[in-house]
């Protein structure tokens, strides 16, 4: 059967589901021949689930840079490649082509040539959301070095730790980002970081908001003077095989130490244009807005990579959601003819809480089609966006998926195929997604929570945890033979689609961002007067989750404000204030197993306040401390601290 790249219909849906299953070799070997490959493979997936190994494309020959930009060339060169909408309103909006955007991808990959950066050597990447970071990240791919980005709401130690684990040759940044009314200083929390690496590192800074910054010129360069010597445009090109790892993404885990989850080139590019062009339902000629952060894996697959790898138009959005007021995703929908529009729904219920005045000066009538991403939006939520931002006429795609799938697993197919508020819909063609329960066996029937594995690999599954493999293995592949594990719970609804509940392992989900429970624990445990502490995660109306921290402090009668902005300094110093907890509640001890286990599930309940049942108990080492901590909790030293 011939396989069509872009699915227009439910029927072609099942037809494709059903190939991408019985045959993944000719799916996907008929899906990847749509792309520019410089030297074709000769097996099409070679893998093993055991050791972690997933070979796509083997022996495939290319370049993703190629596919982004060179071959929408001939035909296509002055279509705009990216529009850039600044964090100033009265600033005026960038347009990149194609072309454009070709000849300054080449002239900054000539700019790391220079600077010593061959293919892969690990840059880190650590700007705001301007233009320049996405050609960063595309000159890094076209000359094969990795390209490692790291969100700018990160501390200097979070970025250091990343600095040390990829063991980065530069990093690229800017002298600020502005944010609203804020300007991020990064230059100086990168000078921070530097003083916590002790390797040889070169610093490029691009210079945006024109902050004052130190600048130590024996490994400081600007970016301009860098661009500004580069007479020639010798394309730096480099061919890279189908398994070379493309970039790392750091993400939190069940422990302290985030980690590296490397993509591959062919696989990903694969994967992120399949997903793109057929959940969106992306037609040439779309203009895309995908208001993530680039430093996150939405932001890579789905503004830079995804849209670019089909020719889009793809919006960087510089600033946030309310500024300089709540309509401000709106005025750009309006300015640039959006079609397409990918959110969070932390954002849509951030804006849902300014009221429906913000749509007043606004027409919203170029969207075709709405996205939700991060989290489980909730029906209030979602009703809210379809109405007011879809005009009840755009289909709402609820797309679940990770940084460690690169793209979007499951999710209707926009207009094709139909969920209800908040279920996130079917798998795409290749996913095959199960529920199985704590012993790993199958559930089959519909309505009942499992945890959310996948059986069979797909071209963009996590490629390895960077210089450390066993990490891949024991995290993703080990808890259940033969399947990659999500950390998800969900169910299937009888009509086959997947309703996902959200993590069930020791991994919170606040506003979006993904944040390891110990990594908290850690940052708050390092202060002196904290001799242990557990976090858990909360429901919050706009945050989805919040962050409750119970903390046991040596000496009980110092805990005063004061010590607590300390400890949430500790959070904000060590990973970056979006961890900091929304409460902090001392408590006497905490509710623990004979083996020494904190029964997190206990805390769950309290902090949400439902107390009424707590389940079983009995294998509590000490039951009373939970009395006490409900106690605690309804008392006043919360209240007097609890600050929304
Ligand atoms: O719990 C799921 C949640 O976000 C987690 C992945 O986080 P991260 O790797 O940072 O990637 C976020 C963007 C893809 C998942 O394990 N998640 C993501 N999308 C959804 C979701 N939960 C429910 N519904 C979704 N649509």
């Amino acid at each position: 059967m011939k396989i069509p790249f872009h699915i227009t219909n439910t029927e072609e849906y099942n037809r494709c589901y059903t190939e991408s299953v019985q045959n993944p070799d000719n799916f996907w070997n008929e899906i990847a021949s749509n792309f520019l490959w410089r030297n074709k493979w000769s097996t099409v997936l070679d893998y093993n689930f055991e050791s972690a190994r997933f070979n796509w494309f083997v022996n495939g020959k290319l370049n993703i840079t190629e596919n982004c930009i060179d071959r929408h060339l001939l035909t296509n060169s002055e279509d705009i490649a990216i529009i850039w909408e600044p964090n100033f309103e009265n600033e005026a909006s960038h347009f990149i082509t194609y072309r454009e955007l070709h000849q300054r991808v080449i002239k900054f990959a000539l700019v790391l040539k220079n600077n010593g950066i061959q293919k892969g050597d690990r840059v880190c990447i650590n700007m705001g959301m301007i233009p320049e970071l996405a050609i960063a990240i595309l000159a890094c791919a076209r000359i094969g070095a990795i390209h490692s980005v790291i969100f700018g709401g990160f501390s200097s130690k979070s970025i250091a730790d990343r600095l040390v684990d990829a063991d980065a040759k530069m990093i690229i940044c800017c002298d600020g980002a502005f944010r609203g009314k804020k300007i991020i200083p990064i230059k100086s929390i990168i000078d921070d970081a530097l003083k916590l690496y002790s390797k040889n590192i070169s610093v490029i800074v691009y210079q945006r908001t024109k902050t004052k910054i130190n600048f130590n010129p024996s490994i400081d360069k600007w970016w301009h003077e860098e661009m500004n010597k580069i007479n020639e445009l010798t394309d730096p090109l480099v061919i890279l095989d189908s398994d070379d790892p493309l970039f790392i993404l750091y993400t939190s885990g069940s422990t302290g130490k985030p980690k590296g989850v490397v993509h591959s080139c062919g696989g990903y590019m694969v994967y992120t244009a399949y997903s793109f062009v057929n959940a969106f339902q992306y037609h040439k000629g779309m203009v895309h807005f995908c208001t993530a952060d680039i430093g996150w894996i939405t932001g890579h697959s789905y503004i830079v990579y995804g849209p670019l790898l089909c020719g889009a138009t793809s919006i960087i959005y510089e600033g946030i959601p309310t500024w300089p007021k709540s309509d401000r995703f709106w005025k750009i929908i309006d300015k640039h003819k959006v079609n397409i529009f990918y959110t969070a729904p932390t954002a849509i219920r951030s804006l849902m809480s300014y009221g429906l005045a913000q749509f007043e000066n606004s027409k919203l009538n170029s969207l075709k089609v709405i996205g939700s991403v991060g989290e489980p939006i909730n029906e209030e939520a979602w009703h809210w966006y379809y109405d007011n931002v879809g005009k009840k006429n755009c289909p709402l795609i609820d797309t679940w998926w990770q940084t460690e799938t690169g793209g979007i697993l499951i999710s209707d197919l926009a207009g094709i195929t139909k969920s209800p508020p908040s279920i996130a819909g079917k798998p795409l063609p290749g996913i095959q997604p199960v529920l199985v329960n704590e012993d790993g066996n199958e559930i089959v029937d519909y309505g009942t929570q499992g945890k959310l594995c996948i059986k069979f690999p797909w071209p963009s599954i996590i490629f390895t945890t960077y210089r450390n493999h066993d990490r891949c293995i024991e995290t993703y592949f080990k808890p259940f033979t033969g399947k990659y594990y999500t950390g998800d719970g969900a169910y299937l609804t009888k009509y086959g689609n997947y309703r996902i509940i959200g993590r069930v392992d020791d991994v919170l989900n606040i506003s979006g961002h993904r944040i390891g429970t110990a990594e908290v624990e850690n940052a708050i445990n390092s202060h002196p007067e904290v001799l242990e502490s557990a976090i858990v995660g909360y429901p919050h109306p706009v945050k989805g989750e919040a962050i409750c921290a119970f903390v046991i402090i040596e000496h009980q009668s110092n805990y005063t404000q004061m010590l607590r902005n300390e400890i949430e300094n500790c959070v904000s110093m060590q990973i970056g204030s979006f961890a900091k907890p929304d409460r902090i509640l001392q408590v006497p001890g905490l509710p623990k197993t004979r083996s020494g286990k904190i029964m997190r599930r206990i805390l769950r309940k309290i902090a949400s306040g439902d107390t009424n049942n707590l389940g079983d108990l009995t294998s509590l080492l000490d039951s009373s401390i939970v009395d006490k901590i409900i106690e605690l909790n309804n008392s006043d030293q919360i209240n007097n601290f609890e600050k929304f």
